[in-house]
Parts: structure tokens; C-alpha cells; sequence
């Protein structure tokens, strides 16, 4: 193994703003402490939680890197003290608290898991925040269950993309929502049973009529704003309303009668700040339910391109433009 340098360059918010804050700098590479592992980056996914911290309205929690970059691939090259899952030399995949857009970046060791077979490191690089993202909030908080039908808002996301091949290999129907008919397409191709264009259609409307009048039993929702009172109105009685973003607004002025009427439980979480120990908690549960679809190769991340680490304000653009299909990738 080659020896570790003490220097590296990252890309860094030299202040918050446009993608052209995101340059590149030197800094030492970190050192894992107890349970950490270091990570030599070969790619770090872009996830749109990357654009607000950069922009100035998604400060890092305290004690994480104030680095972009909440995901990546690469070669384990430095164990801290009791790290005992990985070892030197394994290729891994892992959320981490920010530090990914790096040539090193510290992982947990709970928090990392096996490349699977037939992922390129890419693919493994673009993997772990939608997965964990999805399988929390869609399968933990949800309940989706098999023979359930799943509405994902914005299905051409990464989030998107990923929920809606975890539903399907699950056992259970997806419906979308998107704002064009290539990425109606694509949501299609990934196993969709219907791809809803907001831009045209109403989207009430057309899922009452995809489920002969009654509704979804869950939704992921990543709009808000006045999606909220209409994902009520898109539910099956007893439904699961699942919040993780609001691209949409965090204000709404909603009627509650149909929350009550077909008791509804509206939820939501964000994955960022939860603990080591809920993360790894995560992590083991993917491992024992969903890792072997990942390794037959059911599901893979839908990667829109890739941009080398210096061109991550490219990346950031691309991203920004909202044409992107799937998951946008930084290969270093
Ligand atoms: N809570 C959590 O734990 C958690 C974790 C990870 C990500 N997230 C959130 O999940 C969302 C998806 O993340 P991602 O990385 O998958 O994002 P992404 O790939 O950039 O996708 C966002 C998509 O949302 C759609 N969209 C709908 N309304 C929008 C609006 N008002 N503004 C911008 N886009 C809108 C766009 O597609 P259309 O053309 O179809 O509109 C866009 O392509 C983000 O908001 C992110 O912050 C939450």
C-alpha cells in the first residue's frame, strides 16, 4: 500500500455563494480516531444537500468537516482503534458527516459498508446517501409494505431514482411525480408503474385515477409548500407521509380535515444529524435486507455524469440546472 501523504487537496466553500465558491485548496489529511476508518476517495457523490451548505443555509453540525461531501467510495487505508469491520486494502461505500469532496476523507467504521460485486466505484461513490435516506424514511418511517403503493415526488432525484428501485424490488408499486417526459422515461425504465408530469397534469388526480379511487399508502415528499394539503388528498386512508425536504416551501397554509378523516401520519426526518448509533443502526439493517438485491444487481444508482474533483463547481451547475437524471458523481 502506498505510504499516506500529510497533504491533499479537497474542494472547499471558500464562502457561501454560487458554484464558484467551491475551490480547490490543501489541506492534511486527516487522522481516524476511535471506530474511524480513512477512506482513500475514489469518488464522492453530489447530493442537492451539498448545494445549500454552499450556498449558506445548511451550516455542517458541530464536530463534522466543513468540507462538501456527504458520500463516498474508496480504499480503506488507515484503521483508527477499534476499528474491526473493514480492514486495510477493502473497498468501501459510506455516508459521511461532510469531508467528500477530498482525496481522504474519515468514515465511521459502522457507517461504511462492502463495495458490492459488479459496482463500479462510481456507482458505490453515488450510493450511500440515497439508500440510507430512502430505506429510513420510505421503509422505517413509511411502512411501506409489499403489495403497497409508494408515490415518490421528484422520482428523477437521486432520492428519487433510488426509492423508486428499492419500492419495486421490494414487492411494492411506484407511482411519480416529474417535470419532464425524459424524465417520465427514465422513471419508467427504472421500474415505475407511472410517471406523472406536474408541469401538465394534476397530480391528485392522476393517482386517484392509477389506484381506482383510493389513493397511495405512501409518499415520500421532497416538494412541501402546497404539495402538503394535496398529498392528503393523494393518500389512502391510514396513509404514511413521509417529509425530507421542502424545495418547495416549509410555510403552508393547509387544511387538516383530511389528515384526521383518513388518519393520516405525516412525518419526516433529516439523516445528517442523527447519531453514529442511528446511522450504523441503518447500515445494519440495509445490510441484512437490501444489500443482496444490490449484489444481484437489482439496484443501482442511475448516474446522470461524472466531473473530476476540481470541476465540482461544474458539478454544482449541473445539478442547479435540475436537468440531471440520478445521481451526479465527482471521481478523484
Ligand atoms: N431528509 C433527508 O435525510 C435528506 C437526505 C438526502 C436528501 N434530502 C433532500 O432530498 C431532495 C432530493 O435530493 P437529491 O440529492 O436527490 O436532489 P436532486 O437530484 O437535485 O433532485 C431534486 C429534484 O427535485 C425536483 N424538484 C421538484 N420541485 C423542485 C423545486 N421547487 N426546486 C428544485 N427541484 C425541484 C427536480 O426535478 P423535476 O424536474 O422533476 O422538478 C429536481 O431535479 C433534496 O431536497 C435534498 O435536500 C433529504
Amino acid at each position: 500500500m502506498e505510504p499516506i501523504p500529510s497533504q491533499m487537496t479537497v474542494v472547499g466553500i471558500s464562502k457561501p455563494g454560487g458554484p464558484e465558491v467551491l475551490l480547490p485548496e490543501t489541506r492534511a489529511v486527516p487522522k481516524p480516531a476511535p471506530g474511524e476508518i480513512l477512506v482513500k476517495v475514489a469518488a464522492a457523490g453530489v447530493n442537492r444537500p451539498d448545494v445549500a451548505q454552499r450556498s449558506g443555509s445548511y451550516p455542517p453540525p458541530p464536530g463534522a468537516s466543513d468540507l462538501p461531501g456527504l458520500e463516498i467510495a474508496g480504499e480503506v487505508v488507515a484503521l483508527g482503534e477499534g476499528a474491526t469491520k473493514h480492514k486495510l486494502g477493502d473497498k468501501v461505500m459510506s455516508l459521511v458527516a461532510g469531508g467528500g469532496y477530498a482525496q481522504y476523507c474519515i468514515a465511521q467504521d459502522a457507517q461504511a459498508m462492502t463495495v458490492p460485486p459488479g459496482y463500479s466505484m462510481i456507482e458505490a461513490g453515488a450510493t450511500a446517501e440515497t439508500l440510507m435516506t430512502v430505506w429510513h424514511n420510505v421503509f422505517e418511517r413509511g411502512r411501506l409494505a409489499p403489495g403497497e403503493t409508494l408515490l415518490v415526488h421528484g422520482g428523477s432525484s437521486g432520492i428519487g431514482t433510488m426509492a423508486i428501485q428499492l419500492a419495486v424490488a421490494l414487492g411494492s408499486k411506484v407511482i411519480t411525480t416529474v417535470g419532464s417526459q425524459e424524465k417520465a422515461d427514465a422513471c419508467l425504465k427504472l421500474g415505475a408503474t407511472r410517471a406523472i408530469n406536474y408541469k401538465t397534469d394534476d397530480f391528485v388526480a392522476a393517482v386517484k385515477e392509477a389506484t381506482g379511487g383510493k389513493g397511495v399508502e405512501v409518499i415520500l415528499d421532497m416538494v412541501g409548500g402546497d404539495y402538503i394539503e394535496r398529498n392528503y388528498e393523494a393518500a389512502a386512508m391510514d396513509g404514511r407521509i413521509v417529509q425530507i425536504a421542502f424545495l418547495g416551501g416549509a410555510k403552508a397554509t393547509v387544511n387538516f380535515t383530511k389528515l384526521m378523516i383518513k388518519r393520516l401520519h405525516h412525518t419526516g426526518s433529516t439523516l445528517r444529524p442523527r447519531s453514529n448509533a442511528d446511522k450504523a443502526a441503518m447500515v445494519a439493517a440495509i445490510e441484512a435486507k437490501v444489500m443482496p438485491l444490490l449484489h444481484e444487481g437489482r439496484i443501482k444508482p442511475l448516474i446522470d455524469g461524472t466531473f473530476a474533483l476540481h470541476q465540482a463547481a461544474d458539478a454544482h451547475r449541473r445539478m442547479e440546472t435540475s436537468q440531471h437524471i440520478g445521481k451526479i458523481v465527482l471521481t478523484v
